[in-house]
């Protein structure tokens, strides 16, 4: 199989000597093992069992079984050169009833995780919370019950009492629009509530534990830890140059792009943009300005696709539509978003045009495609073509000035995605989900090659030395 690199130009050099190369997982995505070992159910074990919810009825009881085979998939992290991995904490392995008891079991289950890294020279980063609550708090009312906060600190602290010695890179949350999006407002990923009332609170108590988790990790942590948290986001355009379609897109980059970030930043929430966000006022007590921003490390930012909007009467609180990329004859992924490689240049634009943002880390980007075992390979052209031309955008983003630092694919294995179960395929390592049976595609041939540091002539001679 033939490796080709569309961009001979593209090298790992040309990022700088202190670029974080890496890749990302998440706990429920990958680990199996549901129920072993003292492990609580969290709201994505309770939404997977309901039935209709997950294409295929897939589940995720064993997942890529990472419990069981981190071992093997750490060894392939490091045979792909890769230097740092990042992956989540299952609250409910930590704490099976979302607060108080301690499960030991899973306090050791990421100690193993962990020091196998280090062994592997591995650089664990590691994200708290990757949407997977504990159902028993779903049942108190989960994110919009505003004691969250004391739960996710709970939370928060163990983690970093049992894992702060040996991890110094942590991100407090993943995409906090995706999972109160999908969760909250549209109902498709768990919890699979609806409607503007919970979400509302949802978004503030969110915003609110961030900051929170944030601050536990820097007092607890040593001074040369690298505290972040992750955001989602697209570029939007509009559909024609309309002002309707110009405003309609407006909103939508307010809710999709910029309704954490910017609490977070001091500058309060995008309601002047997006209006029907006002009703948070009402969950915003006094002193909670003071608690709801945080100066980061670094901001992860994560991007696969660009969004087109018009202007729809029909559509409640955003009066927005999104063209679907299907309709736009555009290249598409296997989970039908559009391949546009300037969204993710445009997208670290915007966010390192945030003043107060110190440090931009790529912490996902990468694509589905349909792969296919043959001859026991996985050619895989299109992600391989896809994973250049984002890369070439970040670093055009870079070369233009802006504070991006690291780059981190979507993701090690095939694995749980979510609503659409195991049907979207976006690792660059194949998995046969009958026998676990793991095959680096073309595109994971690729990347290591990326990465492959040039042994230099001072290093050889120094290792030379070293042996007399
Ligand atoms: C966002 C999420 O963080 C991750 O869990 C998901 O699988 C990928 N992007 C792809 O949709």
């Amino acid at each position: 199989m033939k490796i080709t690199n569309q961009h001979t130009a593209l090298n790992r050099e040309l990022f700088g000597p202190g670029f974080e190369w890496g890749v990302s997982t998440a706990a429920f995505q990958i680990e199996g093992a549901h129920d072993i070992d003292g492990k609580g159910e969290s709201v994505w074990d309770n939404f997977t069992a309901r039935k209709g919810k997950i294409l295929n009825a897939d589940h995720a009881l064993t997942a890529c079984d990472f419990y069981n085979r981190y071992e093997e998939d750490i060894d392939l992290i490091k045979k792909l050169n890769i230097p740092n991995f990042r992956f989540s904490i299952s609250w409910t392995r930590l704490l099976p009833n979302g607060t108080g008891e301690i499960n030991q079991a899973g306090i050791d289950y990421y100690n193993r995780v962990i020091d196998y890294c280090l062994k592997q020279d591995v650089t664990p980063w590691v994200t708290i919370y990757h949407w997977d609550l504990p159902q028993v708090l779903e049942q108190k009312g989960g994110w919009a019950n505003r004691e969250v906060i004391t739960w996710f600190s709970e939370f928060t602290t163990l983690c970093v009492k049992s894992f702060g010695d040996r991890v110094k890179h942590w991100m407090v949350m993943n995409e906090p629009v995706v999972f109160t999006g999908a969760g909250y407002f549209f109902g498709i990923h768990a919890p699979g509530r609806s409607g503007l009332r919970s979400f509302t609170s949802v978004i503030h108590h969110v915003v609110l534990s961030i900051v929170a988790g944030a601050r536990i990790l820097r007092e607890l942590l040593p001074a040369d830890a690298q505290i972040g948290t992750t955001f989602s986001c697209s570029q939007v355009e509009p559909l024609t140059d309309k002002p309707r379609d110009i405003a309609a897109a407006v909103r939508v980059d307010a809710l999709i792009n910029r309704l954490y970030i910017e609490p977070i930043l001091g500058m309060g929430y995008p309601v002047k943009d997006l209006p029907a966000l006002k009703g948070i006022q009402k969950y915003i007590l006094p002193g909670d300005e003071e608690n709801m921003h945080f100066d980061f490390d670094f901001i992860g930012v994560q991007n696969y696709t660009r969004e087109i909007v018009k202007y729809s009467f029909f559509t409640p609180y955003v009066s927005a539509r999104i063209i679907k990329a299907e309709n736009r004859r555009v290249e598409l992924t296997a989970m039908r978003w559009e391949v546009h490689p300037p969204s993710i240049y445009h997208m670290i634009k915007k966010f390192a045009a945030y003043p107060k943002i110190k440090n931009i880390i790529i912490t996902e980007n990468g694509s589905a495609f349909p792969d296919e075992v043959a001859d026991g390979e996985v050619n895989d052209p299109k992600r391989l073509q896809y994973l250049q031309d984002y890369l070439a955008q970040v670093l055009k983003a870079k070369n233009e000035g802006c504070n991006v630092n690291g780059y981190f694919v979507w993701t090690l294995t095939d694995n749980f995605e979510w609503a659409e179960g195991y049907h979207p395929r976006f690792g660059l390592i194949h998995v046969d989900h009958n026998t676990q049976k793991r095959i680096v595609k073309m595109s994971g041939k690729w990347f290591a090659e990326f990465l492959k540091k040039e042994v230099k002539q001072e290093e050889l001679t120094l290792e030379a030395k070293s042996k007399m």
